[in-house]
């Protein structure tokens, strides 16, 4: 028996800090939880803010970790059932901690969205290790990639048991959002970028739309990325999504870790949608440029440096009130030629990379702390809906997030 059901590492980030808050409110002292972090002045800081959410958290033991520090990664990975962290970007701080965690026998999630370092993970060997000595080892537990990874799982299921088998070609559109970015977020981004632009390695990784399957598994009929404007027969004018890229990957992923359920040769893409008629075509067209002036001014140095200015720090996000006032709504289409989609909806009433991430992240720890005995994979570098499944769409109706079929079979 651990110390600890869950730590959240990273809690004095602006993720982690908001996950301690949705434990404090949601279940204070119905959980052993502890927070984590490399400054021992500033956990004492955050902890006194969770006291005024939840009295119980007089009590909360504070952990002093660095993510360069073996020693102190492994006393903590050892005195909890699950390492749930927020330190960011995963490509810098991240490796480590992994690394421990399988060594130590302890659960993990996180909310990286950066492809090379999942797959630096594969590479070095991580996710046989965890399935021999049976660790859940679970990235992209946030808005990357759970919308589009559960989404698909609940549509799926939705298909096998109607129809007595998976779609072929899944779609899922980015319909509708409210949000904004933290510093940790640009700074995640920032760093795929220059990774990708140093290192041709990484350009490979991140551009291959099998690049997290197993390494016998790396085809399928997707090729890249949607870059432009697209025309859908259902729902008109699309534009690129930005977490595409992630999300593409995890949801490929599940379905090769889970024997393809899905089918062998399930079609997967994402786009956003914009709408039809000539307003949509408008609002395709300025949502591509910006993304492609984004992206061209990131790896301009003159533009990239007014960027920065504009954008958060470390440490920096949206406001409470914009939190509060964000949603998100994710739909998934399922398609077979000849019959009508099957539509999947998954809908939160909060921001989506803060306040709904902090949902998607606590309770994806809290089902991999509480149901390890019933989740249906056993160990390994796992996906959400691999590791955590129907237990973990549950979890997430409960706790106030929408997971309908709104068009079924
Ligand atoms: N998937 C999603 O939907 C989603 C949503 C939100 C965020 N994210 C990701 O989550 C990560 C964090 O974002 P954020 O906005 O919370 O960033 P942030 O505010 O900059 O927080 C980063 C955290 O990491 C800690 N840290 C940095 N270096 C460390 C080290 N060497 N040892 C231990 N801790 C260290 C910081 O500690 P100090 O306070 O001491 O500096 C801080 O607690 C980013 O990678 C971001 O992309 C993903």
């Amino acid at each position: 028996m651990r110390d600890f059901d869950v730590v959240v590492f990273g809690a004095t980030g602006f993720a982690g800090k908001l996950v301690a808050e949705y434990f404090a409110n949601c279940y204070g002292d119905s959980i052993r939880w502890a927070i984590a972090g490399r400054s021992l002045d500033k956990l004492e800081a955050v902890k006194a803010e969770l006291i005024e959410l939840d009295p119980s958290c007089k009590d909360l033991q504070l952990i002093v970790a660095d993510s360069n520090d073996r020693e102190s990664l492994e006393a903590m990975a050892k005195r909890t059932t699950v390492v749930c962290t927020t330190v960011g970007p995963y490509a810098k701080y991240g490796a480590l901690l992994v690394e421990v965690c399988v060594e130590t026998n302890t659960h993990y999630c996180d909310l990286t969205g950066e492809t090379q370092f999942i797959r630096r993970n594969l590479d070095a060997g991580w996710h046989m290790a965890a399935e021999r000595n049976g660790t859940r080892i679970v990235h992209c537990c946030g808005y990357d990639s759970i919308p589009s990874d559960i989404g698909t799982f609940v549509v799926q299921e939705h298909c096998i048991e109607k129809e007595g088998k998976p779609r072929p070609e899944v779609v899922t559109f980015a319909w509708a959002a409210k949000g904004g970015f933290s510093g940790g977020t640009v700074a995640s981004i920032m760093n795929i970028v220059d990774e990708a632009t140093e290192d041709k390695d990484v350009r490979r990784m991140v551009g291959h739309p099998y690049g997290l399957n197993p390494p016998d598994k790396r085809e399928g009929p997707d090729g890249s990325d949607d870059m432009g404007i697209g025309q859908d027969p259902d729902v008109g004018w699309t534009a690129p999504f930005l977490m595409a890229p992630i999300n593409t990957r995890i949801v490929r992923r599940s379905n090769a870790l889970m024997d393809y359920r899905y089918g062998k040769n399930m079609s997967y893409r994402e786009v956003m949608k914009a709408g039809k008629g000539a307003k949509g075509l408008a609002q395709a067209t300025a949502i591509t440029a910006a993304i492609a002036s984004f992206t061209a001014g990131l790896v301009t140095p003159g533009v990239r440096g007014v960027l920065e200015g504009f954008l958060p720090d470390p440490g920096e996000g949206p406001s409470r009130e914009d939190i509060e006032n964000g949603f998100f709504d994710t739909r998934i289409y399922a398609r077979r030629p000849g019959k009508d989609p099957v539509i999947g909806r998954i809908y939160l009433d909060l921001d989506p990379g803060y306040g709904g991430t902090a949902v998607m992240l606590g309770e994806s720890a809290i089902t991999l702390a509480l149901h390890a005995d019933e989740l249906p994979s056993k160990g390994g570098i796992l996906t959400p809906s691999s590791a955590m499944g129907q237990i973990l769409v549950d979890r997430l109706k409960d706790a106030g997030m929408k997971i309908e079929i709104k068009q079924a079979a």
